[in-house]
């Protein structure tokens, strides 16, 4: 039987490995997919027993993104625009880093929430991995503007000049956000994760745009709060967790599951 593993630090609350036992079901492969927790530093030599001991693939998940796209042999187009892999797959002795983060916000948005990008305009808050890996995807769709707000703006800069020639990319920081209307606030920071204040002005909640949290859970109960209160549609991230996997799903064992579904119980199992 093929093994996979999603690896990450910390590991215990992941829902990888049940979205891809309902995926497996569903398509009939016989595929094993466990969880494995590597200590800090250890990626390196932890990825490599694996995949020498027989392991077919691998997710990776915080904090070793950017270690699964240095270590891999190669990589894809859109992990190197990410500069991180979530994907891994051996191809003989080799292995390749792949990124499914971005397609899978895309797809949540597009198909799930029914929220078009072509000719949106798009305010994504933060300019960290979490952010940088969904830029081209997002341009990828033809918005009529995204603009990237961080709280040190430098690192927005850097992002926008990195895009620059893929579309209408501009970067502000947190105080500096232009007050125009927004069809999409998404929010890749990771303030919420260390308890923490994102301060955004009021503005940015316009009724009727969608609010979306990259993170999932209680995680995204802060920013979604404020948002739902004012007036905006909410959502976490919880459908771009399980679309990212259905595309991994479907690199491994070449069958694109059903993804609805599977959303829908993990959201009834958490209310
Ligand atoms: P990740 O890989 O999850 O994106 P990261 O690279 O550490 O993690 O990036 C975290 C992002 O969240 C950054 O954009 C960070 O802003 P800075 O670049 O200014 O550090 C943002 N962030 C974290 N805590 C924040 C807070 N309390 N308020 C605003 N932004 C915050």
């Amino acid at each position: 039987m093929d093994r996979y593993v999603v690896i990450g630090n910390p590991i215990s609350h992941s829902l990888s490995p049940a979205i891809h036992a309902r995926f497996a079901e569903q398509t009939g492969e016989s595929i094993r997919y466990e969880r494995l927790l590597v200590a800090l530093g250890e990626f390196d030599g932890e990825a490599r027993r694996f995949f020498d001991g027989g392991g077919a693939g691998a997710n990776v998940t915080l904090p070793f993104k950017v270690d699964a796209f240095e270590w891999a042999d190669s990589s894809s187009e859109r992990a190197r625009a990410a500069g991180a892999a979530n994907f891994l797959i051996a191809r003989g002795r080799r292995i390749e880093a792949d990124n499914t983060d971005g397609v899978g916000l895309v797809r949540d948005l597009e198909r799930n929430l029914a929220l078009g990008l072509r000719d949106a305009r798009v305010l994504l808050v933060g300019a960290g991995g979490a952010a940088r890996g969904v830029v081209a995807p997002i341009l990828a769709c033809a918005p009529a503007r995204l603009v990237i707000a961080n709280r040190t703006l430098e690192r927005a800069r850097r992002i926008a000049e990195r895009f620059r020639a893929e579309g209408p990319i501009d970067a502000v920081a947190l105080d500096a956000i232009p007050a125009e209307p927004f069809d999409l606030v998404l929010n890749a920071t990771s303030a919420s994760v260390h308890a923490e204040h994102l301060a955004l002005p009021d503005r940015v909640f316009i009724g009727g745009a969608l609010a979306y949290d990259m993170a999932y859970g209680a995680a995204a109960d802060a920013f979604l709060e404020r948002a739902r209160e004012r007036g905006m549609r909410v959502s976490d991230g919880l459908g771009m967790l399980v679309e990212q996997a259905a595309e991994s799903f479907w690199l491994w064992r070449g069958k694109r599951p059903a993804t609805q579904g599977v959303i829908g119980e993990l959201r009834a199992r958490r209310a």
